[in-house]
């Protein structure tokens, strides 16, 4: 039976943030006895289709991870070409994407970037702020280990400067050095492509999500697989540690 925006909208347990590693490009564009590089460009058809779908469905965070601090370690003219991929599609995107409300932001070491790409995402990042319907984040030169080091770090300067007693640290507080500050902890993961793996995504934030792996490549990946895999997600109960009696009370 086909699943409507509708359907997931008026789900009282849709999640509000899905996070989603999108995996499989290569094996996609391989079978086809095509270059790699056709497998990321079909990718971005996914990504737009699935944004398209999530904003209609009333999600309201999307986590997209575009590229990992250890993606930096393929060959160099991967590298480059999905760097201009992302790019050009930010580019061309960012005025529908503004059009629709939707609020973008990137998480990950903006460090690594070349400057250029900084300077085009810092772009949609001001023009985009203040837009409600759905925040996309795009997690750029993201590895969640990176992530917690540098929250680390930017606690122990403080209490360097005396300005922090190591007492004081909790979740809170800790949270808020997060790329992910002010955004809500992921409810859902999805990986595609068939492999059970994490791969350094969101390793603080997802220790309570539900994970969902779905067997398609990215690009053979769309909404109709999309929204059933939402629709699962809101039948599966979260105890949150606690029991199922005391979730049921
Ligand atoms: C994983 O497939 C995919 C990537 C590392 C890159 C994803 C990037 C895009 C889809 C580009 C555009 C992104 C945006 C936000 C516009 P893989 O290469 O690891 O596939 P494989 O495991 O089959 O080799």
């Amino acid at each position: 039976m086909k699943i409507h925006a509708e359907d997931i909208k008026n789900s009282e347990n849709k999640p509000v943030h899905i996070a989603i590693i999108m995996d499989g490009n290569g094996r996609w564009a391989k079978q086809r006895g095509l270059p790699r590089m056709m497998g990321h460009n079909e990718g971005v058809k996914t990504v737009k289709e699935i944004v398209t779908a999530s904003g209609e469905a009333g999600i309201k965070y999307l986590t997209i991870y575009a590229f990992s601090k250890e993606n930096w370690n393929r060959p160099k003219d991967e590298v480059n070409a999905i760097m201009s991929l992302l790019l050009k599609t930010t580019e061309k995107e960012i005025s529908e994407l503004h059009r629709n409300n939707i609020r973008v932001k990137v998480i990950g070491d903006k460090n690594d970037l070349p400057k250029g790409a900084w300077d085009v995402l810092e772009k949609g990042i001001k023009l985009t702020k203040n837009n409600t319907h759905m925040t996309l984040i795009i997690a750029l030169s993201y590895g969640s280990r990176d992530e917690i080091l540098r929250a680390v770090r930017s606690l122990a300067q403080d209490i360097k400067r005396g300005e922090l007693n190591p007492d004081d640290i909790n979740e809170t507080l800790f949270e808020s050095r997060l790329d992910t500050h002010n955004i809500p902890d992921p409810d859902l993961i999805i990986r595609t492509s068939g492999e059970y793996r994490i791969s350094n995504y969101l390793l603080w934030q997802s220790a309570y999500a539900e994970y969902y792996f779905a067997p398609e490549l990215w690009p053979d990946f769309h909404r109709q697989e999309y929204y059933r895999i939402i629709m699962e997600y809101a039948k599966r109960e979260r105890r949150f540690g606690k029991t199922s009696e005391q979730v049921t009370a």
